[in-house]
C-alpha cells in the first residue's frame, strides 16, 4: 500500500512528522505500507519550512511542487495541476491530507477526482463556522470528499455526523500536532532572544498574528497592537513576525520598549518561549491546542474558533477581533483569575499510531 502524506505549510509539518514514524515503525515490523511525502511548496523560506524538517526529523520530501505564492485560486491552481500530473504518472492508494490549508483542500480534490484513489483527512470535521476564512472553505470542501475522517474532538465527530457522515468512516484518534509537542518538550531550546531580552519565566507575553482579518490592514493591526500595549504594564512582549504580517506592520510604524519584534522562529525555540510565558495572545488554532496542553493562558484575537475545546476545556478564551476586549482579558490575567484549565480527551501523544492501525486494518479488510 503506498500512502502519499501531503504538506504545505508550517502548521502542517508539525502535523505529519508523528504519522510518518508511525508508517515507518509499521513498515519496520513487516507491514506493507510505504509512503511517498509530497511538499507542495506553499510555504518555501527557510524558516516556514526547512527549519521544521530540520528540528523533527521529518525526512526530505519524495516531491516538491514547488506551487510557491499567490492568490487563493492560482495557489489551489497550481498545486493541483502538480500532484494530478504526479498521481497520473505515479499513482498512490491513499492520499493523507492534514489541517486546512491551501494545500489540504487542493490536493484531496486532485487525489479524488482520478476516481480511485481514497482520501483521508487527518484533523477533519472541526469548523469555526466563519465562511469568511479561506481555511473554513478549505474545510468544508476536503470534508465533502473525503473518505476516512480523523478527528481530534467528539465536537467534529457531531459536525460529521449532522453533515450526514456515515460513523464507520470517523475515527476518533486524538490530535497528531500535540503528538509532536508531547514527543519535543524535552528538546525545546531556548532561543537567543531570552538572553538578549532579558525574559524571566513567567514574566513576558508571546503574540502571533497572520489572520487576513487582523493583518492585511494597517489601521485594524495597528489598533490592536496598541491596545495590547496599553493593557501590558510594560511587560515584555516577544512577537515572532509571519511574513504575510511583516510586509503591513512595517507600513504601522508602530514601536515600543517592551515590543520585541523577532522573525519567524523554529519549532523548539517557539514552544520554549510559549512553556514559559506568562500569557499567549494569538490568531492562529494550532497554538491554541499547544497552550492548552502546556496550561499556558491564551487570549486569541478571532470571533470564532474550530478548536472549542481549547475553550470549554483548555485555557484559550477567544476576545473576538475588536479591540476593546483586550484590556479587561489582560486585567483578569493580572488578577491571577485566568481558568487553570484542562488536557482534551486523546490528546496523549498516540494519536498517529492510531490512525496509521486504522489504516492498516481498513486495506486489510478491503483486500480480503
Ligand atoms: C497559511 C494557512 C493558514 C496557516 C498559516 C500558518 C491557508 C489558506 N492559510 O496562511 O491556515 O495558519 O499558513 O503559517 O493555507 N510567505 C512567505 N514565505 C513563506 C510562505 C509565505 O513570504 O514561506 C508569504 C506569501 O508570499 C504570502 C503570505 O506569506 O504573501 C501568506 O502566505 P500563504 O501561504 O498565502 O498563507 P499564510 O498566511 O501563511
Amino acid at each position: 500500500m503506498l500512502i502519499d502524506i501531503i504538506a504545505g505549510a508550517r502548521p502542517n509539518f508539525i502535523k505529519i512528522a508523528p504519522i510518518i514514524e508511525a508508517i515507518a515503525s509499521r513498515k519496520k515490523s513487516g507491514v506493507a505500507v510505504d509512503y511517498r511525502l509530497v511538499h507542495t511548496g506553499q510555504h518555501y523560506d527557510k524558516k516556514m519550512s526547512h527549519d521544521f524538517f530540520d528540528q523533527l526529523s521529518i525526512p526530505a520530501p519524495h516531491i516538491n511542487l514547488e506551487a510557491g505564492s499567490g492568490t487563493q485560486a492560482e495557489q489551489t491552481a497550481k498545486i493541483m495541476i502538480g500532484y494530478e500530473r504526479l498521481l497520473i504518472e505515479h499513482p498512490c492508494d491513499l492520499c493523507i491530507v492534514v489541517g486546512d490549508v491551501t494545500s489540504t483542500m487542493a490536493c484531496a480534490i486532485a487525489a479524488k477526482k482520478t476516481g480511485n484513489i481514497r482520501v483521508a483527512h487527518v484533523e477533519g470535521g472541526i469548523r469555526s463556522g466563519d465562511w469568511t476564512m479561506p481555511e473554513e472553505i478549505n474545510r468544508i470542501v476536503t470534508d465533502s470528499i473525503t473518505d476516512y475522517f480523523f478527528t481530534t474532538s467528539t465536537v467534529a465527530n457531531n459536525n460529521l455526523l449532522r453533515a450526514g457522515t456515515t460513523p464507520d468512516r470517523i475515527f476518533f484518534v486524538g490530535n497528531t500536532m500535540i503528538d509532536t509537542l508531547r514527543k519535543q518538550e524535552p528538546n525545546f531550546i531556548k532561543p537567543g532572544i531570552w538572553t538578549k531580552a532579558g525574559l524571566v519565566e513567567k514574566n513576558y507575553f508571546v503574540m502571533t498574528l497572520h489572520r487576513p482579518a487582523n493583518v492585511d490592514s494597517k489601521e485594524k493591526l495597528g489598533e490592536l497592537i496598541s491596545e495590547i500595549l496599553k493593557a501590558s504594564q510594560g511587560m515584555l512582549i516577544i512577537f515572532p513576525v509571519h511574513p504575510r504580517t511583516a510586509k503591513i506592520l512595517e507600513q504601522t510604524g508602530i514601536s515600543a520598549p517592551n515590543l520585541w519584534l523577532a522573525e519567524p522562529m523554529t519549532y523548539l525555540e517557539f514552544n520554549y518561549l510559549v512553556k514559559f510565558a506568562k500569557a499567549v495572545i494569538t490568531d492562529s488554532g494550532g497554538i491554541t491546542e499547544e497552550t492548552t496542553v502546556m496550561a499556558v493562558p491564551c487570549m486569541t484575537l478571532r470571533d470564532s474558533t474550530e478548536r472549542p475545546e481549547t475553550c470549554t476545556a483548555g485555557t484559550n478564551e477567544l476576545l473576538g477581533t475588536d479591540p476593546s476586549a483586550i484590556a479587561p482579558a489582560f486585567s483578569k490575567l493580572f488578577a491571577g483569575e485566568w481558568k487553570t484549565g484542562g488536557i482534551p480527551e486523546l490528546w496523549d501523544g498516540h494519536t498517529a499510531e492510531r490512525i496509521v492501525d486504522h489504516i492498516i486494518d481498513i486495506f486489510s479488510l478491503m483486500k480480503n
